[in-house]
């Protein structure tokens, strides 16, 4: 299957009860092939309306948060863990999330990335370990199935408090080495 295939058939999924308060499913947004991808927990209000991860006020910063490091939604690629929006923003359900995480493992398959950073707390205890405490364990590499991990606060928690941004700056930095020590011609081919 292609990644358009992958999308195709996420958009009219009725694997969980997220599908009947939906209104669009927000598979993600990128490149086909592309060495680092993030991965958020759900879509919100906005990104349920227009279909795409990150519209809205958290989402303006983690562009603001990518173009530190060059990085874009054309150089990278960004998705969540449920592609449905969950009622009232709460957190998505053990439930749903493993209903939902087929699609973003057909997802990374494809795209193929050589880094996965985690946004928030749901994507890194699902991704990275389930004890994961991003206060803690935000910035840590670890490397499975040859593929490295990292979690760097979600931009909400960075829209209500603050003090966490100069954190997020060191994860960020650090993301930028891992690209260019794994991948050294990334930031040589952007143009
Ligand atoms: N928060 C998320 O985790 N994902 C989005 O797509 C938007 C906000
Ligand atoms: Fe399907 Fe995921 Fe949407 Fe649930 S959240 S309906 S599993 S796409």
């Amino acid at each position: 299957m292609t990644l358009n295939e992958v999308r195709a058939a996420c958009n009219v999924c009725t694997q969980c009860p997220l599908s009947v308060t939906r209104n669009s499913v927000v598979f993600g947004v990128g490149p086909e092939k592309t060495p680092v991808m993030f991965v958020g927990e759900g879509p919100g209000q906005r990104e349920d309306e227009q279909g795409v991860p990150f519209v809205g006020p958290a989402g303006k910063l983690l562009d603001e948060m990518l173009s530190i490091i060059d990085l874009s939604r054309e150089n990278c690629y960004i998705a969540n863990i449920v592609k449905c929006r969950p009622p009232q923003n709460r957190d998505p359900l053990q439930t749903e999330q493993d209903a939902c995480i087929g699609w973003l493992r057909k997802q990374a398959a494809l795209i193929s990335p050589k880094i996965i950073v985690c946004l928030g707390r749901i994507a890194a205890m699902r991704l990275i370990d389930e004890g994961f405490r991003i206060t803690k364990d935000h910035g840590h590499w670890v490397q499975k199935g040859g593929i490295w991990f990292m979690a760097i606060f979600h931009p909400s928690a960075l829209l209500r408090d603050l003090t966490k941004r100069p954190d997020t700056f060191r994860d960020l930095k650090s993301l930028q080495a891992k690209i260019k020590e794994v991948c050294p011609d990334f930031y040589n081919n952007l143009e």
